[in-house]
């Protein structure tokens, strides 16, 4: 993955994007520093995928509260307050972005002491320190998910868990590209994934940029394509796991998953530990976030229902821990009983 979808500009005081409403067609990159900007792109998706929401919302945090005037401390404190809260309501569901937040005011709670200059600086640090995590951690989740997997496997994917949902290598697609580049000749399945062809437009977009074989199947296709025998694993991301192993993802993700019961398949979720929520004990306590029917009926310019008739849009479901075969993180792969393995990994 060349294109880095979520940093800083060079005189380190932007947040740089890549707007991915608009990809595969157009390649174009947004420099944001106003709170307004930063919020609008997480909520319409500019910039996506639970590590890179976290990653977003640090950076956007640091730029926006950078150009501040605050005479003291405890005026730039209500600043950076104001900001990170507003970003808190942006999207509800990653847990990354409440992560990034947390770590960011812990940061500033540290420093606390010192002079808004010295603040700054710590804020600047502490977001370049989750950006540069995320690159190992990444790397490390490919490690862990490689082991699981053999040359010339067929695997499926769903929504977009590559290098455009994270600092540049992705987590469900990280395996992928480090067996690729070992010439373990996968053969990828990508969902499209209604209704935003997450799949559709960024997995493929990467995937075929970096050469490997990917093959784009509508959502409806996951159980042929599993009877046929095609599929040796379904991969995927996450956007907050619960204690117990529950796991919310990309609506269309627990369906995949009953299927890859049914067919024997292996289903594998790949995310970073700051994507485990303990304080959720159960999906349950998991917000799952609803969007505007309009994304289901005139997602792309063309109205596919009549005006008036109403749709459903949850943007993610949560997969029941009884369905996960593994979770693969950056400190290695936890299996049942989930509540005691995800646990050990925080110890
Ligand atoms: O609505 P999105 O595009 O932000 O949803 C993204 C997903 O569901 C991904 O699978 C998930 O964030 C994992 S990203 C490594």
């Amino acid at each position: 993955m060349t294109v880095v979808p979520v940093k800083l500009n060079e005189l380190k005081n932007k947040l740089v994007i890549i707007d991915q409403t608009l990809l595969p067609n157009e390649e174009k990159f947004l420099e944001l520093d106003n709170p307004e900007e930063i919020w609008e792109a997480i909520k319409k998706l500019r910039v996506r995928g639970a590590p890179a929401i976290g990653i977003a919302a640090a950076f956007g945090l640091y730029v926006s509260t950078l150009k501040s005037k605050a005479a003291n401390v405890a005026q730039f404190k209500k600043e950076f307050e104001e900001v990170r809260d507003y970003f808190a309501t942006s999207r509800p569901t990653a847990v990354n972005l409440f992560w990034a937040l947390k770590r960011m005011t812990r940061r500033f709670e540290q420093e606390e002491d010192k002079t808004v200059d010295k603040i700054k600086q710590a804020l600047l640090d502490e977001s370049e320190k989750i950006f540069a995590e995320d690159q190992e951690m990444s790397k490390a989740i490919g490690k862990h998910g490689l082991s699981l997997l053999k040359p010339g496997m067929g695997l499926l994917t769903h929504c977009n868990a590559g290098g455009l949902a994270s600092s540049g290598y992705g987590t469900a697609l990280a395996p992928i590209y480090l067996g690729h580049e070992k010439g373990y000749n996968f053969k990828v399945y990508a969902d499209e994934t209604r209704p935003l062809l997450q799949g559709a437009r960024l997995t493929t977009y990467e995937l075929y940029k970096a050469g490997i074989d990917v093959t784009l199947i509508c959502d409806d296709m996951a159980s042929l394509v599993m009877k046929e025998g095609k599929i040796d694993a379904v991969l995927v991301g996450c956007d907050r796991v619960a204690a117990n192993g529950d796991t919310a993802n990309k609506i269309g993700t627990s369906g995949l998953a009953v299927l890859a019961k049914e067919y024997g398949i292996p289903m594998y979720i790949l995310g970073p530990t700051s994507t485990i929520d303990l304080d959720a004990s159960t999906g349950e306590d998991i917000k799952i976030e609803l969007r505007d029917e309009e994304e289901v009926v005139n997602g792309f310019g063309r109205r596919t229902a009549l005006k008036g008739v109403k749709a459903y849009n949850p943007a993610f479901d949560v997969t029941d821990a009884k369905y996960i075969t593994a979770i693969i993180t950056e400190k290695g792969i936890v299996m049942q009983p989930y509540k005691e393995s995800l646990k050990k990994l925080f110890e």
